[in-house]
């Protein structure tokens, strides 16, 4: 009964709310990701493919600052092999202020050097861009979906690569291209993927939803690489915990035994 009544409000909620949020805020599909759920993890290869669609797109004007390409190399990330990640950094020049006696130089980076930063000005760096963008905000904004969902940042970023209508205009100058899960609707990246980008190494489909939702994954490890430790982490807490309390349990009730027993006896 209970359940009944909640789902019906849910639904009231979604028909009366849903339109009118929905033009302001953009549309989030609930796409699955395997790092979803409280045993959720990052899939090793789709990260893989997702540094390869980063590396061969966006990278062109966004920047991954925060990230090194160490990191690149860890277990639970991408995990490339030592020789790939130092070889994968030596793609990149970083401007090195110790370099020709302190004027400074461009050298080939380093695993221990950091990613670039944005070359093009008004694109965001991407470093933590999937916890800094909320997909989930209902019912009524009030981001109780969340609970359930999950911030919904690498879906929101999976929507809006699949979000494009087609549609384009001028303002002020600059182009702006409809896009359906960005918030106002109007957003000045052009369509960065359309499918069939990125040839991937492992046979993974590429079209355009997939090459999407690779890449949001990976952008979901660069926000948050220790997912899994953290997870883990707090099963082992509830389980100690959950140990813990039965313990308790059986302490108490020997401690109070006795006493139990005495009050019985009075009784009779
Ligand atoms: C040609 C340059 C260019 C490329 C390539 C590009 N972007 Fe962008 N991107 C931009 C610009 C510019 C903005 C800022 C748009 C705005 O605020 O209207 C942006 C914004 C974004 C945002 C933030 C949207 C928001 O909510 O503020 C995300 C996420 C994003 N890009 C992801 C990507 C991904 C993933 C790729 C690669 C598949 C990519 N971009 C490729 C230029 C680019």
């Amino acid at each position: 009964m209970l359940r009944k009544l909640t789902l019906g409000a849910m639904l009231a909620l979604g028909l009366a709310g849903g339109p009118a949020l929905a033009a302001e805020e953009g549309h989030v599909t609930d796409f699955d990701f395997s790092f979803e759920g409280p045993f959720g993890s990052y899939d090793q290869m789709q990260l893989q493919r997702g540094l390869q669609v980063y590396t061969e797109v966006c990278s062109a004007c966004h920047g991954l600052r925060y990230v090194a390409f160490r990191a690149l190399g860890e277990e639970g990330g991408p995990a490339l092999p030592e020789p790939q990640v130092r070889a994968y950094a030596e793609f990149y020049e970083v401007y090195d202020e110790a370099l020709l006696d302190g004027q400074g130089d461009y050298r080939p980076a380093i695993p221990t050097d950091h990613f670039p930063q944005s070359s093009l000005s008004n694109a965001p760096d991407l470093s933590l861009m999937a916890k800094a963008r909320a997909g989930f905000h209902g019912p009524y904004g009030t981001g109780i979906s969340q609970l359930v969902n999950g911030m919904g940042g690498p879906e929101y970023i999976a929507s809006l690569l699949t979000g494009y209508t087609g549609e384009q205009r001028e303002e002020a100058g600059a182009v702006l291209y409809e896009n359906e899960a960005f918030p106002g609707g109007w957003i000045a990246m052009a369509p960065p993927l359309y499918g069939d980008d990125v040839p991937f190494a492992d046979g993974s489909p590429t079209d355009l939803e997939s090459t999407a939702q690779d890449v949001a994954a990976f952008l979901m490890w660069t926000a948050e690489p220790k997912l899994g430790a953290r997870k883990q982490a707090g099963f082992t807490g509830v389980l100690m915990l959950g140990v813990l309390a039965v313990l308790l349990y059986l302490t108490n009730k020997r401690i109070w035994a006795p006493h139990k027993r005495k009050i019985k006896h009075k009784g009779h």
